[in-house]
């Protein structure tokens, strides 16, 4: 049982292996958070002490009691207007106008197992998960709150949800409903937060929270490039390796918000959900809203402690079952090897070379549908330029597949040209503002997910195509960001809805398509990695992770993004040098390594490889098979602190068994007479004897942990050096 409700005290614990998660009842039904942390076996009220502070209200009928006051005691679901002033989880507009909402306790259920959110993305079940849902009621407006519970006890991880019922006989409109918020009464904290652009996703930035409130998120439409929905919130002498450590990550790709705020108390909170900006749903009497789910963990082993805790969670319980192991295909992508110049005859060479090289699977790119020789015209119109292909995909894909290799294929369904059928058809699916110039953006428009007709012609026209030639993969691509959210298929005052249902729209096709088509991969896409996030992920195992490609950059890109989410998930490509986004010139082997860390595949011509390239990566190849469960579904180590190391970027793979692992160093910065190079490894059993492949070393893990493993810093521009370890004992 990893749910108990003490009716005593009043008190709910969620325990998972090693974590509680502690609530309380207090008077009047307010549920209040009491502790989240490393397992105390103890009821933790002590820790709410109720003091009469000057200007913190109370709850009418503890008008006597000055010291109970919701703007100071730590809240599961804090609503707005009714005293408690900081970030609230909740606000509704009643008809009548006014904005307060007051949510007390009415009842509670444990269950087995879990349901699905309608709609949305969310963690898969274990055998053993359970569910927690407290029902709160706002007695005047008729507003009830499921706040639902997941969890997980063996990943040491809890997910939330809301559900929200307007079982009153007016209307209500949400204006903000959060996934969660989470009170932490004392301490103080850094957050760490994921910031980026096009072409540099995912870095990594510390701060330490002072008062007032931090926030970050996206109202781009998309979870973004810029802020992921994930952060971490840390103590502050937390490192790699140790300290306290909380992450919040949002199962969404739409608009989303996180906020902390460090309270007048010194209380910290953090509410993460729908970005409200824009937002807005209107709730009938009768009528339930859903929010995306929130994934929550903490661990006590530092940010490494924490990623591997999302790591596993994510493939074990996010990614569709089949894709949980490794086994996913090399492939070659087209982009960087011809953009849009391109025929069969040309496709078939890059798939010929290949094929020679050991690559699995080839997949076209943009180019091949509607009138689309450049990124001006034809998204929308999906189908199939035969006079550009000269020949049926058919018979391409025939083609493909009689070389030896599976076929994937680029779409975007989600946008639509000016310059395309569709759009002269049917203008009012894009979205627009009535009488307004549409913001443009790569001279494209975005389609009006929120209408079922729109979603209804997209899952027949990328039927029709799957239908009509054998593909194994979708790349799934969406390369602007919304502006002029605007849906002709919604009246004005649902306008605040059109965000969101575009996302359920997306989630919708991508559902409706994977149970048509149960073994077809999909990767994600935006411009590489814009909509890089949990709710993507429930859907399409891997996601492009950035459209830079050169492998310095990568190195940054894929470290940031590696606090959230597993290596399995990263699309990484071996592209040309000099690279195409940066002109710089790194050795084949060291793109190979740092590809390696993540779904392995090129994106070059191989027709115009020599012979030693083409050796090198028949090698990088045979590697990636060889390691490729290490890497998949081994733990994974960041090995250089943020701030440290300017010369080099280090990690590892180490098996469940800690029997294996593979440590990879990239030297960014090779120097003349340098420090001497070494790198402190992790994660392996400490009385185990490790050999260092292809020397006659060996050492203890213990060795190896504390002693560090000193190594020759190669000659030349960003070398790389691999250690395979494995264990003799
Ligand atoms: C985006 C993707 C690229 C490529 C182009 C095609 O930028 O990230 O990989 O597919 O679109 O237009």
């Amino acid at each position: 049982m990893s749910i108990a409700f003490c009716a005593e005290n009043q008190v709910f614990s969620l325990t998972t292996a090693h974590h509680l998660y502690q609530m309380k009842l207090a008077e009047g039904g307010f549920l209040l958070h009491l502790y989240y942390g490393l397992k105390t076996d103890t009821d933790m009220s002590y820790r709410i002490h109720c003091t009469d502070r000057g200007f913190s209200g109370n709850p009418y009928e503890q008008r006597l009691n000055r010291g109970f006051s919701t703007d100071t005691l730590p809240q599961e679901y804090p609503c707005a207007g009714v005293g408690d002033y900081r970030a609230p989880a909740l606000r509704v507009l009643s008809e009548n106008g006014s904005r307060s909402v007051d949510l007390r306790y009415v009842c509670h259920a444990i269950s087995q197992g879990r349901m699905s959110i309608p709609g949305l993305p969310f963690a898969r079940t274990d055998g053993d998960t359970e569910t927690l849902t407290v029902t709160l009621r706002d007695e005047v407006i008729g507003l009830e709150a499921d706040l639902l519970y997941h969890v997980f006890p063996q990943k040491d991880m809890i997910t939330r949800s809301v559900r929200l019922r307007n079982t009153g006989s007016g209307l209500l409109t949400l204006e903000k409903a959060a996934s969660a918020s989470l009170d932490f009464l004392c301490g103080s904290y850094d957050v760490l937060h994921f910031h980026g652009r096009h072409c540099m996703e995912r870095l990594p930035e510390r701060m330490h929270l002072q008062h007032g409130i931090f926030s970050c998120g996206s109202v781009r439409g998309m979870s973004s490039h810029q802020h992921n929905p994930f952060i971490v919130l840390c103590d502050p002498h937390a490192t790699e390796q140790n300290g306290d450590c909380y992450g919040f990550m949002l199962m969404y790709s739409g608009n989303h918000l996180e906020e902390i705020e460090v309270s007048q108390t010194g209380s910290t909170r953090v509410v993460t959900g729908i970005h409200p900006d824009g937002f807005s749903w209107l709730l009938r009497p009768g009528e339930a809203f859903d929010t995306p789910e929130v994934m929550l963990s903490y661990s006590p082993d530092g940010l490494n402690g924490l990623s591997r805790q999302f790591h596993r969670m994510i493939r074990e319980n996010v990614l569709a079952p089949q894709h949980r192991t490794a086994g996913r295909p090399i492939l070659i992508n087209s982009w960087e090897a011809a953009y849009f110049d391109f025929n069969a005859e040309k496709i078939l060479q890059f798939a010929r070379s290949a094929k020679e090289l050991g690559v699995e699977m080839l997949v076209l790119d943009d180019g091949w549908f509607g009138k689309r020789d450049d990124d001006n015209s034809g998204l929308g119109d999906w189908y199939v330029n035969e006079k550009k292909l000269g020949c049926s995909m058919k018979e391409l894909s025939d083609c493909i597949h009689a070389i030896g290799l599976q076929f994937g294929l680029w779409f975007e369904p989600e946008m639509i040209s000016e310059d395309s059928d569709l759009y002269r058809a049917h203008p009012d699916w894009a979205l627009c503002d009535p009488d307004r110039s549409p913001t443009m953006a790569r001279n494209q428009l975005v389609l009006d997910m929120s209408r079922q007709d729109v979603v209804d012609y997209l899952y027949a026209s990328m039927c029709h195509v799957l239908d009509n030639a054998v593909i194994e993969y979708v790349k799934w691509d969406f390369n602007r960001s919304i502006a002029n959210c605007y849906s002709h298929g919604l009246p004005a005052a649902q306008q605040g809805e059109t965000a969101h249902r575009f996302m359920l729209g997306t989630y919708r096709l991508l559902s409706r398509l994977l149970e048509r088509y149960p073994s077809l991969l999909i990767e994600g896409c935006s411009g590489g990695g814009g909509r890089f996030d949990a709710g993507m992920l429930f859907y399409c195992p891997q996601i492009w992770c950035s459209d830079d490609s050169d492998a310095v950059e990568r190195l940054e890109i894929q470290r940031g993004t590696s606090y959230g989410y597993p290596v399995s998930t990263m699309g990484a490509h071996v592209s040309a040098a000099p690279n195409h986004q940066t002109g710089r010139v790194t050795p084949l082997r060291t793109r190979g390594v740092v590809a390696q860390s993540g779904t392995f595949g090129y994106e070059l011509n191989p027709g115009l490889l020599s012979e030693t390239d083409k050796e090198e990566i028949r090698k990088q190849i045979s590697d990636y098979h060889r390691y490729a469960d290490l890497i998949a579904c081994g733990d994974y180590y960041r090995l250089t602190e943020l701030e440290d190391s300017p010369d080099l970027s280090a990690w590892m793979f180490v098996s469940g068994d800690r029997k294996e692992a593979l440590v990879s160093i990239v030297i960014t910065h090779v120097r003349a007479n340098g420090p001497y190079p070494f790198v402190r490894l992790c994660g392996l059993a400490p009385k185990k004897v490790y050999r260092l492949e292809g020397t006659e070393k060996t050492c203890t893990g213990a060795a190896l942990m504390h002693g560090g493993l000193p190594f020759v810093s190669p000659m030349g521009d960003y070398p790389a050096v691999q250690f395979h370890l494995t264990a003799e004992n």
